[in-house]
């Protein structure tokens, strides 16, 4: 196993490879743009780990990892179109740069072209890539129009919102995971418990995103800061809100959250302030805690070396203190 940067050089040399440059422009510039954007890379640095932590070669787990890396960026350019974000990794987002048409459709070409690189595998591992790779792409469908669903109700509870964050975000991560599993002919049971782990740590990182989107620094960020409170998201800083918050601070709450103001700054520092005040904002991140906790646990049941089980850990601590 080599060091995570070693893993992300690979691939960003192996992505620069992969740059299509032909018509239409409109078709293809947009895709270019998204995925040299810049990003922390995190889900093809974990099919690559993953495959070596099961002695695969993280070169046979390249397709894969750029698969779910394109995988995740059409998602992107369809999840700003949905919740009408301006910024993306510190830039303009595809629909604001080009138009709402063209991330739909760039987006798409982009879905179909993650599912081709599976084809470079030989029958039976493509067929195991691409079953995981359809539940997943479904899953995720699911938790985003629950994501958008949610937007519009008042009576969210955790337990909706944990299966919406598992669809929409986890599941890609624990995927991620046992694709590499998979390209290194793990067994099954070391499948299972990599995909566990993944999952539970993909809800730590959905966890965090949706604290960073409050509280993250407007200069490191990249994405517009309060973006979750214009849209009236359900997060987790939401609803630790409403469950810890007296009668007042729900009420308010409730009634920011039925507001859609042309000038949502007032909003978005009243709802911060409420998110402090009822101690949302430390419940949150005891929950990342938790949920990491999970992650670290399943580890404990899986048969491979301390140090690997290490690096693991290692890498799953560094994503929960992030701040991008
Ligand atoms: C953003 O994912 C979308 C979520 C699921 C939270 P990342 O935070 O991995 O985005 P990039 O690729 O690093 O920009
Ligand atoms: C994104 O969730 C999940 C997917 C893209 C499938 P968010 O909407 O919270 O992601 P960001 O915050 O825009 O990156
Ligand atoms: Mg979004
Ligand atoms: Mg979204
Ligand atoms: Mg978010």
């Amino acid at each position: 196993m080599q060091a995570i940067s070693d893993y992300q050089g690979y691939f960003l040399e192996y992505l620069s490879q992969k740059t299509i440059d032909k018509e239409p422009k409109n078709l293809y510039e947009p895709i270019n743009y998204i995925l040299n954007l810049g990003g922390k890379r995190l889900r093809p640095i974990l099919v690559l780990m993953t495959s070596e932590i099961f002695d695969g070669s993280y070169k046979e787990a390249m397709d894969a990892a750029l698969a779910i890396e394109i995988f995740h960026n059409f998602s992107l350019i369809h999840d700003d179109i949905m919740d009408d974000a301006p910024l993306r990794r510190g830039k303009e987002t595809v629909h604001e740069k080009w138009d709402i048409n063209t991330g739909i459709l760039s987006g798409d070409a982009m879905l179909i072209n993650a599912y081709q690189l599976f084809e470079n595998y030989k029958s039976d591992v493509f067929k195991e890539l691409a079953t995981l790779f359809t539940k997943t792409a479904i899953e995720v469908c699911e938790g985003q129009q629950y994501d958008i669903d949610f937007e519009t109700r008042d009576d969210v509870t955790i337990s909706e919102y944990i299966k919406m964050i598992e669809y929409k975000t986890a599941v890609l991560v624990g995927a991620a995971m046992k694709m590499g599993a998979i390209v290194a002919n793990a067994s099954e049971n070391c499948r299972a418990s990599i995909y566990d782990f993944g999952r539970l740590l993909g809800l730590a990182f959905q966890l965090q995103d949706d604290y960073l989107d409050a509280f993250g620094d407007p200069k490191t960020f990249g994405k517009q800061v309060g973006g979750d409170i214009i849209e009236n998201k359900k997060t987790i800083l939401y609803l630790k809100a409403l469950e810890f918050g007296n009668k007042d601070e729900q009420k308010q709450l409730k009634g920011l959250f039925s507001l859609n103001p042309d000038n949502p700054t007032d909003k978005i520092n009243t709802v911060k302030h409420i998110f402090e005040t009822t101690g949302a904002k430390d419940q949150t991140r005891l929950e990342i805690e938790k949920y990491t906790a999970k992650a670290f646990a399943v580890l404990e049941n899986l048969s491979i070396t301390e140090d690997k089980k290490t690096a693991l850990k290692l890498f799953g601590e560094k994503l929960m203190n992030r701040s991008v």
